[in-house]
């Protein structure tokens, strides 16, 4: 069973200035938690026992919320403050942090390579730090893709969500060999193609699972014009040497939440808030008046 996971968390999130000029885009909330903390609980919730968060400069708040806050917590329980406790309950799941610094942003494929001691000799996961798998977090589908790699003796496992057919640019798109209900066997990768070039529209959506084997493509892969390693590049590889890379379809009621870009990031917002048991009918009724003006 895998246990391993590496949650990559050093990019400068450019692209959600100046929300992130000095905290954490995924430190961001979506409704009551912070982003990775749903992606935290998701990993836990899928039998994941050892976190490696892979940070970067003006990251800190990403190791404080996962550490105890003993003083917080005294002031609480001296104020019967339960609830409040409860919801601080997160810093007891059941895994073991680590953090490590990515020193230059040179992209998802330096930042998974600063995890190589952490993952030793063993398979482990990958999951993006600004993305949620699933209203509030609770997909399973990471354990799915670990059982496959484990059955399959595969080199890789993607995640891929089906996106319309004019967004293709914007995401890594895979080419399926063959379909098998949910599984793809995958032929190939294409980095953000033009539509008429994309060969699906089955789009890498932020999960994976890795052999280390990964580690040494990525050494392998030339930095793009930006002078970012590419993770996309090092699958490639994998795929051309013939190696067993499958994807699979994120099921029909889930979605993958991106929240690295505003229009995403305030629809995962509202969507989540709608959902919340409290405020989430209270809520429903504010935006109805408010588009109805
Ligand atoms: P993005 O591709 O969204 O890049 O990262 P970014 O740099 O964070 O954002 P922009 O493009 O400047 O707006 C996807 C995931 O990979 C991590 C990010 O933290 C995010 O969780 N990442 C990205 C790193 O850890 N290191 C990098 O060098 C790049």
């Amino acid at each position: 069973m895998i246990q391993n996971a590496i949650v990559p968390v050093a990019g400068l999130g450019t692209r959600l200035l100046p929300a992130t000029k000095s905290q954490p885009k995924e430190m961001l909330p979506v409704a009551r938690k912070p982003i990775v903390q749903y992606v935290a609980e998701e990993l836990v919730n899928n039998g994941l026992k050892q976190i490696l968060f892979v940070t970067g400069r003006g990251k800190s708040s990403i190791e404080n919320h996962f550490d105890h806050d003993p003083e917080l917590s005294r002031i609480l329980q001296q104020t019967n403050k339960q609830e409040l406790l409860d919801a601080l309950d997160f810093s007891e799941l059941k895994a073991n942090y680590f953090y490590t610094r990515q020193p230059f942003q040179k992209g998802l494929g330096d930042a998974i390579l600063c995890g190589e001691s952490f993952a030793g000799q063993g398979p482990f996961v990958v999951a993006l730090g600004d993305s949620i798998i699933g209203l509030h977090g609770q997909a399973k589908l990471i354990s799915q893709m670990v059982d496959l790699f484990e059955t399959n003796h595969a080199s890789a496992v993607v995640a891929v969500e089906e996106v319309p057919r004019e967004e293709v640019k914007n995401y890594g798109i895979v080419e399926p060999a063959s379909i098998d209900g949910d599984v793809i066997r995958v032929a190939n990768l294409i980095e953000k193609p033009d539509v008429d070039a994309a060969p699906s529209n089955f789009a890498i959506a932020a999960r994976y699972v890795f052999s280390p084997l990964i580690f040494d493509l990525i050494k392998q892969v030339k930095p793009d014009k930006r002078g970012e390693i590419q993770l996309t590049n090092a699958i490639q590889t994998m795929c051309e040497e013939g190696r067993r890379v499958l994807a699979v379809k994120l099921p029909e009621n889930q979605r993958r939440y991106d929240i690295g870009n505003f229009p995403s990031y305030f629809e995962s917002f509202v969507e989540f808030a709608l959902a919340d048991p409290d405020y989430g009918a209270e809520f429903r009724e504010t935006l109805k008046r408010l588009l109805a003006q």
